[in-house]
């Protein structure tokens, strides 16, 4: 068993990450004509990889399969998906698109995992037919792949994802262990246990059971209750069938991301460390493990970077308005205690400001008042020019865009420390242009509708 590397100083990332806007604004990544971008710290991500291996790899048994595969949801762009693959990560998807995206990734079907409550038979085929893991969310989705599997032999792993109904955490739309989910068969349901042992034991193929109780805001106890629901439950299904059916155990993501500090708090080790006390089992070597982490692989080390278009002030209130909004932070501006986001403030050179903090609104750009990222936040005084920086946006933000107004997806760029204090970049997806978003607006059906 590895010891984990113990993560080196935070303050050494908000160093690296203030160099990286500096030289983001000298370079033009950000500026008057391109006024929004995405920033990802790569030896960051790289690092928060190494920690997810070693956290688990002290706990398993020697030579347990464990496959951590990335919540492609989380940043479906597709050089993150390949640099997360090249530090020995797979990918969970949930729908075609992201199943292309990692193929597009080079993720071999081996490691990639299919999830989503709403397969389409093709959905089904494609991935059968490519070996890819597949989790049923339902006893529907079982009938289908009842008759697939019986059309054509698979390579693929089968499981079955089940509601453990243990509750929510504290943010509603992220909790996926309620009474009510829509995600997996509720387990605590009539008969509903008794009917997944059953479709294991009719099932010979049925290898995998999955569970994912939330994504962020659930307390970790919870998150490891639901684990143990799950090899409970596998451990009955066994004893059952009299032999080891049920071989691999898809535990899900969901790790809390902590949104107030530069602190990584909690640390995928302190969730192993819980996992192993709540579940020894677990890791004893009898069942192999995937992981579905997303938010926890990437978010500290991501920001938005965003000029200050204007200042004004309404009704006392000092407003700036910048090119970061809804679009680009959309569960922030229209669910905002469950999704605060720390902003930090650079000048027109993306020097950090100082200054006496005045508490003012951090607006974006679309056209609806509630448009906001911060709301009264106590920040050095903003001006035109001057940048505001989305922290630990590195997930979900600049790879789920929000096409409100037409605002183009914003380009997004990878950074490194180089050479005498310097930066080095790569782009990992380009700005959008406006003649992409007419085309993709159906620019080239402009008379459809008038020919009616
Ligand atoms: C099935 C499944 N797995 C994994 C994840 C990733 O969760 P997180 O990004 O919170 O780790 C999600 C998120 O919605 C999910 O639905």
């Amino acid at each position: 068993m590895s010891p984990a590397t113990p993560p080196p100083p935070p303050s050494s990332d908000a160093a690296l990450r203030d160099r990286a806007v500096a030289a983001a604004v000298a370079q033009g990544l950000v500026s008057a004509s391109d006024p929004v971008a995405g920033l990802l710290d790569v030896a960051g991500v790289r690092r928060s990889a190494a920690e997810l291996r070693a956290a688990f790899e002290e706990f398993t048994a020697p030579g347990t399969p464990v496959l951590h595969a990335f919540a492609v949801k989380a940043a479906s762009l597709v050089p993150v998906l390949r640099l997360l693959a090249r530090e020995g990560l797979g990918c969970e998807v949930a729908s075609p698109g992201e199943l292309a995206l990692a193929r597009a990734a080079g993720v071999p079907p081996s490691r990639t995992v299919l999830d989503s409550p709403a397969k389409t038979p093709a959905e089904l085929r494609e991935a059968l037919a490519l070996g890819i893991a597949v989790n049923a969310d339902s006893f529907g989705e079982l009938d289908r792949l009842d008759a697939l599997t019986a059309s054509a032999p698979t390579a693929s792993p089968l499981g079955v994802r089940v509601n453990p109904q243990l509750g929510g955490g504290s943010i509603d739309a992220m909790s996926t262990a309620t009474d009510t989910s829509k995600f997996g068969v509720a387990l605590r349901d009539a008969d509903a246990r008794e009917r997944v042992v059953r479709a294991f034991l009719d099932r010979p193929w049925l290898t995998r059971l999955h569970a994912h109780v939330g994504s962020q805001g659930m307390p970790l106890e919870l998150m490891a209750d639901g684990v143990r629901v799950l090899y409970e439950l596998a451990e009955e299904i066994n004893a059952k069938a009299a032999r080891a059916q049920v071989g691999t155990l898809d535990i899900g993501g969901g790790l809390p991301v902590n949104f107030a500090s530069d602190a990584v708090s909690p640390a995928y080790r302190d969730y192993a460390r819980l996992l192993h006390r709540t579940v020894p089992g677990l890791f004893g070597g009898r069942y192999g493990l995937v992981t579905e982490f997303g938010r926890s692989l990437l978010a500290k080390h991501g920001l938005v970077l965003a000029r200050v278009e204007y200042t004004k002030s309404a009704g006392g209130r000092r407003i700036a308005v910048t090119h970061a909004g809804a679009q680009i932070a959309t569960r922030t501006v229209f669910a905002p205690d469950a999704w605060p986001v720390r902003v930090a403030a650079y000048d027109a050179q993306g020097r950090p400001k100082t200054g006496d903090a005045v508490a003012q609104d951090v607006a974006g750009p679309c056209c609806f008042a509630g448009d906001l990222v911060a709301r009264d936040r106590p920040l050095p005084p903003l001006e035109p020019g001057d940048h505001v920086a989305l922290l630990d946006t590195g997930a979900y933000y600049f790879s789920t865009h929000f096409a409100y107004n037409s605002l183009p997806r914003p380009g997004v760029h990878g950074y490194a420390p180089g050479p005498d204090g310097g930066v080095r970049w790569a782009t990992v997806r380009a700005a959008q242009r406006v003649a992409e978003l007419v085309a993709e607006s159906g620019g080239a059906y402009g008379d459809a509708l008038t020919q009616l």
